[in-house]
């Protein structure tokens, strides 16, 4: 195996979009940062060094971090913060797992410039048949005028939403159609006759978005590090934390034909007022004469999707299949030992008497799992549950069940508040537990599919549906051969999604909607995978130079 070494150093950078110029925290002073790219099977050193004085951590999204818990990086649940002026290096390596993935910070809202890529080349060939002439990463991302850092603790402090953000962009890049930004557009140079590889990324805060490219068809290979079976669309719908690998074939143009719009604008937005707004950048063909198009004369995608269509969102959904082949045997487990039934959804608070409370009608919004709105102790609950340590900062009673039975018809949302309740729980399961856990969106406020992430683990979508998930009904439609593998699940909104997960990671790991907005009103909990009895089955030590809190 390959050991590969990056340095990491958090620092801010000045940079201006939207003719707004405001320092950002970035890696290397590069935004978006820079991309990973190594081999199926190698290991990997990343010290990041933190030259800021706010505190930060790197979450490697999707990678298992197989029994290396220590370096997987949401703050306060795998490990403390890298303080100021502090080093950590993540130690870990990529087996198993092949395409297209992603890092990010994972402390208050330091993702928004903090991110990049990880590309994992595979050992073996590609499951399809297709020479691939050249990738194009695809990063989207939210821009806001304002500084991004303090609005988790406004939140905190009014129990609001954020404002949406000023613009989307691609690789960094808003594109023409948003003020002062014809120099700030993505436009990549593409050859007639070759096949792209185009790795998608996903990592705006809050909004899921539509994707395509006018007169361009899209063959959807990959998603979240996992084979697909191959099939050609229009256009892709991703949701924040999602990646999507798609061949792009130039063979109906000639090397001379022009500008094509490639656009993104949101299937729905978690924030309010409602952003409705579209990036763009450009594929450009080699030899062509003609100039960028004017903001006047670009011509959208006619396929992309307009925001809520839901039925081209379901659709998209509906085709993903994993590949179930000899070559990839599909890993779902066909028996489960344990099911675990989740609500994830929102919820209004009465506002506390010394408080000034600025959500709907002078309440707090939160967000539960389960009633339960997920508080960060300040401690690594990785290192308490290690070290035995009888725990105040954590409990182990997550509760399997809902506390209430949903039912959608008649509920007035605004009059229906759930007073979750606000702590640390978890749930712990056995090494190598055959876990099925139902994702029921509860429908309340809520206007989009929540986009729920689970660490440490890939899961298998075994079915998806709308209204009460139903055990004796919904379980007879389960697709237990060929179901898509993800690390990101889009919970339908008004519906419900089941994943089947292999529990064999042992370790604390963190389960959260990726809507950023949602994640620090408490829309997470977590689950402990305890150690096997094998070596092989437990927990690595933790690393010397692990964060203290
Ligand atoms: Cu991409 Cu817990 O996150």
């Amino acid at each position: 195996t390959t050991s590969r070494r990056y340095q990491f150093n958090v620092e801010w950078k000045t940079i201006t979009r939207l003719c707004s110029t405001k320092p950002i925290l970035t890696v290397n002073g590069e935004y978006p940062g820079p991309t990973i790219a190594v081999n199926e099977g190698d290991n990997l050193e990343i010290k990041v060094t933190n030259g800021v004085s706010l505190n930060t951590t790197i979450h490697w999204h999707g990678i298992k971090q197989l029994r290396t818990g220590w370096a997987d990086g949401p703050a306060y649940v795998t490990q403390c913060p890298i303080t100021p002026g502090q080093s950590y290096t993540y130690k870990f390596s990529v087996s198993g797992q092949r395409g297209t993935l992603w890092w990010h910070a994972h402390i208050a809202w330091q993702r928004a410039t903090i991110y990049g890529a990880i590309i994992i080349y595979p050992r073996m060939p590609y499951p399809f048949a297709a020479p691939v002439d050249a990738e194009i990463p695809i990063i989207f991302g939210e821009w806001w005028n304002l500084p991004v850092e303090g609005i988790e603790d406004l939140m905190n402090k009014y129990g609001d939403g954020p404002n949406s953000s000023d613009a989307y962009t691609i690789n960094g890049l808003p594109g023409p159609l948003y003020p002062c930004s014809v120099e700030d557009t993505f436009i990549q140079t593409v050859e007639h006759n070759k096949i792209y590889m185009l790795r998608i990324i996903n990592a705006a805060l809050n909004d899921e978005l539509f994707f395509s490219i006018a007169s361009h068809t899209l063959t959807v290979v990959e998603i979240d590090a996992a084979y697909t079976k191959p099939f050609d669309t229009e256009a892709i719908m991703i949701t924040p934390g999602q990646t999507v690998t798609v061949l792009l074939n130039t063979n109906h143009h000639t090397s001379s034909d022009g500008f094509f719009a490639m656009a993104a604008r949101p299937y729905l937005s978690s924030v309010f007022p409602f952003d409705n707004s579209t990036t763009i950048g450009f594929l450009k063909y080699k030899h062509t004469s003609s100039p960028m198009p004017k903001a006047s004369n670009v011509v959208l995608p006619p396929q992309l999707p307009r925001m809520e269509d839901h039925a081209y969102a379901t659709k998209f959904v509906s085709q993903l299949r994993s590949l179930g082949t000899l070559k990839y045997p599909c890993k779902v487990p066909k028996k489960i030992d344990k099911r675990v039934v989740i609500t994830v959804g929102l919820n209004l608070q009465d506002c506390p008497a010394n408080q000034t409370c600025k959500g709907f009608e002078g309440k707090r919004f939160s967000a539960s799992m389960n009633n339960q709105s997920f508080v960060r102790p300040l401690t690594s609950i990785l290192e308490w549950h290690y070290r035995n340590y009888s725990s105040t900062k954590y409990s182990h009673d997550f509760p399997l069940n809902p506390p209430h039975v949903f039912n959608y018809t008649g509920v007035d949302p605004l009059k229906y508040n759930l007073n979750p309740t606000f702590g640390t729980k978890l749930f712990a399961v056995e090494y190598g537990t055959k876990l099925e856990i139902v994702l029921q969106d509860t429908g309340l406020m809520n206007l989009e599919n929540h986009p729920i992430h689970i660490h440490g683990h890939n899961f298998f979508i075994v079915a998806t549906g709308f209204g009460n998930f139903d055990p004796k009904k919904d379980t007879a439609r389960y697709n237990l051969v060929d179901p898509p593998e993800r690390n990101t699940v889009g919970v339908p909104m008004g519906g419900w999604a089941a994943v089947r997960i292999n529990a064999d990671n042992p370790g604390v790991w963190f389960m959260h909607c990726h809507l950023e907005e949602h994640t620090t009103w408490g829309l997470a909990a977590g689950f402990i995978v305890k150690n096997g009895v094998k070596p092989s089955q437990r927990l690595l030590p933790p690393p010397s130079d692990l964060p203290r809190c």
